[in-house]
């Protein structure tokens, strides 16, 4: 429970890859802000829009205003969002400490990468002599921010790559042919291994699991018209090291096309398909939409109350915990969903 009531300006930003039920988030926040007299503030663009921003920028979006009705429904975020870590030099740090003068906190959603961010520039901030009141709502389809048990836009990439491999289901098995579908997933076998554990699915390779490519054409060999899933930060052995783009992010549809071009060597019809972005965007689905207003609820009431936060989901619940938190290294697949893979013959 809230004690206290402040009446303060929260800012709201948006960081890191977009996904689905951000807006919920937003919503979730924007309207417990209001309930306790708060203004909640929406930042343009992420970081990069913070480090632009004055004090009073007419820029700002303001969440009071928002047409929730409609925007809860809508995938991607309101506010618009960049990949920016604004902790990693001085001169950024203090930018931020100019631009939030007139805000009495901040309210961050973002995957493991902005919020590890948003904590060490708070961290920074208050060597500098600036308290940052800072709230951090986990947000990435790759569901591997380590302090909470899902993230939003997991459930729905989930569910936009079910639908997928089930459809591709009917020209693996119309043609007898390999399908490999690609989903992403840089270091996390997360969405891949939802997937197949969904069944829509017969092989899984996730980067927590190192492929082996003769043993995989010999499944496919004896499983004609089946679908392969991988993940895009799979490791396919055997093969060439991953090919990475000039931030160093491992490209696209490489994994997807070397197990095909290993299995049509091989004299096995295959074909590659990469679901990329498509796996971010659209309506999210019931279960980001709850989670993502629970989240921005909860991480409101804490920030409205003069307190740092991390919301989280822990046991099933929504709950808060300290926002230092959001510096652990982002989580690999547990072991034990692994293990469930491997004895269901699906990695
Ligand atoms: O961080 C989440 C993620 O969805 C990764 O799985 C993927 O590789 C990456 O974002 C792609 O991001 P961008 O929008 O920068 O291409």
């Amino acid at each position: 429970m809230v004690s206290t009531v402040l009446n303060v300006r929260v800012g709201i930003l948006t960081s890191g890859g977009d996904c689905p039920g951000l807006n919920a988030a937003l919503w979730g926040a924007s309207e417990a802000l209001l309930s306790l007299g708060v203004e909640p503030v929406g930042v343009r663009d992420g970081f990069e829009g913070l480090l632009r921003r004055t004090p009073g920028d007419d820029s700002d979006v303001p969440l009071s205003k928002v047409d929730w009705v409609r925007e809860v429904r809508e995938g991607g975020t309101l506010l618009g969002s960049t990949r920016c870590h604004p902790h990693k030099n001085h001169e950024m740090v203090q930018r931020v400490s100019e631009a939030v003068k007139d805000l009495d906190a901040l309210l961050v959603v973002g995957g493991d990468g902005s919020l590890r961010s948003a904590a060490k520039l708070r961290a920074r901030l208050k060597k500098m002599g600036h308290e940052l009141v800072l709230g951090c709502i986990p947000k990435t389809i790759d569901n591997d921010v380590a302090a909470t048990e899902e993230s939003i836009g997991f459930a729905s990439a989930v569910q936009r790559a079910v639908d997928a491999c089930d459809a591709a289901q009917s020209t693996a098995r119309s043609h007898h042919r390999t399908m490999v579908v690609e989903v992403m997933g840089r270091h996390s076998g997360a969405i891949a291994a939802a997937v197949a554990l969904a069944g829509s699915a017969q092989r899984c390779v996730i980067p927590e699991h190192v492929l082996d490519t003769a043993s995989l054409v010999s499944w496919a060999r004896s499983n004609p018209g089946s679908v392969i899933v991988i993940a895009e930060g799979a490791h396919v052995s055997g093969g060439p090291a991953h090919a990475y783009d000039a931030e160093g992010w491992i490209l696209p549809g490489f994994p997807s096309s070397l197990v095909t071009t290993a299995l049509t060597e091989e004299g096995i019809p295959a074909r590659a398909v990469v679901l990329g972005h498509v796996l971010r965007g659209g309506i999210p689905v019931a279960r980001d939409r709850e989670l993502a207003t629970s989240f921005g609820v909860r991480a409101a009431l804490d920030v409205a109350a003069g307190k740092s936060s991390m919301a989280v989901l822990r046991s099933g619940h929504v709950e808060t915990i300290a926002v230092e938190n959001a510096t652990l290294p982002a989580s690999p697949l547990h072991d034990t969903v692994v293990e469930r893979l491997s004895r269901l013959g699906l990695c």
